[in-house]
């Protein structure tokens, strides 16, 4: 192998006077014009490093000169989709809770608003379709613990139930009355068995029904109503109608009666959501099949 390039007659082409084994390496440079734009790659790049944000230290990367930032672009575009939000906000703010659905520009807004809110904010509880699971109640019926009116679903989104966070929360609290002794385990059986015939399902002991509807009379009807078709000052369940928080089951009906429960659902207002957000999702609620008109 020797070193230096040498012009060979019986080729076109200069080499550098390497070979191996006999194969010889050309000496062929690269074209001007390839090298020009490799120049000026280099020269572009280091100038694109300096003035965008680049070179990666512990945290985050050098900023550049120019002080772009995809965050920041993000945050200006959020900004600016509010900023052309916020007119129609303030009317879905400020109109008459009953205005709305007449209003169809703000009614169409807020069904939409109101399904988004809805998603991020109920859907973990109330289920992403709305239809609830044991505990949570269904929001698509017309069967309502507290009321349905946009003025109810409103106050119960605003300030939340049996929660301890807003002291205007909806309360009500149903007595245990096994774990409390407010009835012998003979009266709860009786009432078990009793509170199945108001929807008419054949209970286990049907010899009990009678005098479980005495037990009922005394300690249930009050916040059940004589009839047990509930009572929504105190977000009661009707008890005729087959529709279950927590389940008709005789066993179920027998814990909620022994242990009794006590749902709790977060104020909305305040911190999480701004008036528009709740007028929304009430409006979304309102819509979703069980909505009741207002009385006037
Ligand atoms: C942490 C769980 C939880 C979240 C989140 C939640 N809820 Fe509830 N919600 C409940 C529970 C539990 C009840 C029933 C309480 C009871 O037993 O009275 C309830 C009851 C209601 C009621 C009353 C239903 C009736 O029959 O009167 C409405 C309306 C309602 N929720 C709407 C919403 C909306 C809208 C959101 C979202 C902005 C939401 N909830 C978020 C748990 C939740
Ligand atoms: C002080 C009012 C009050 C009294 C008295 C009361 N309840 Fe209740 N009851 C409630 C409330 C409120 C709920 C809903 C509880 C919740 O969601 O946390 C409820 C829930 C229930 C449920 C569950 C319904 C469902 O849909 O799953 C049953 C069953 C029931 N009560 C039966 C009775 C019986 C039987 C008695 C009498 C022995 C009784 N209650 C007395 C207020 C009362």
């Amino acid at each position: 192998m020797s070193d230096n390039n040498e012009k060979r007659d019986d080729l076109d082409y200069e080499t550098t006077g390497h070979s191996w084994d006999g194969i010889e390496e050309y000496n062929k440079p690269l074209p001007k014009w390839w090298l020009m734009i490799f120049y000026a790659c280099i020269v572009w790049g280091i100038g694109y490093t300096i003035a965008y944000p680049a070179w990666p230290g512990v945290k985050t990367a050098t900023a550049g000169l120019l002080g772009w930032s995809t965050r920041a672009n993000v945050e200006q575009d959020i900004q600016n989709h509010e900023a052309s939000l916020a007119p129609i906000n303030e009317r879905l703010a400020s109109v008459e809770l009953t205005a709305i659905a007449d209003d169809p520009e703000l009614n169409t807004y807020a069904q939409n608003a109101g399904a988004a809110v809805f998603r991020t904010w109920c859907a973990q509880c109330h289920g992403s379709g709305a239809a609830g699971a044991t505990g949570y109640p269904n929001l698509l019926d017309d069967d309502w613990l507290w009321g349905g009116t946009m003025e109810d679903i409103h106050y119960t989104v605003s300030h939340g139930i049996r929660n301890e966070q807003d002291a205007d929360a909806r309360y009500s609290e149903m007595p245990a009355f096994g774990r409390d002794e407010l009835l012998s385990r003979e009266e709860i059986a009786q009432v078990a068995n009793f509170v199945m015939t108001l929807s008419g399902e054949t209970p286990p002991s049907p010899d009990l029904v009678e005098a479980g509807a005495e037990v009922f009379d005394f300690n249930c009807s009050s916040c059940h109503g004589e009839d047990g078709t509930g009572d929504r000052f105190q977000g009661a369940p009707n008890l005729t109608d087959a529709i279950w928080l927590y389940g008709g089951d005789y066993d179920t009906i027998h814990e909620t009666v022994f242990n009794a429960r006590f749902g709790v659902m977060p104020p909305m207002g305040g911190a999480d959501l701004n008036e528009a957000e709740i007028r929304a999702v009430a409006t979304y609620v309102h819509g979703l099949g069980g909505g009741e008109a207002s009385e006037e």
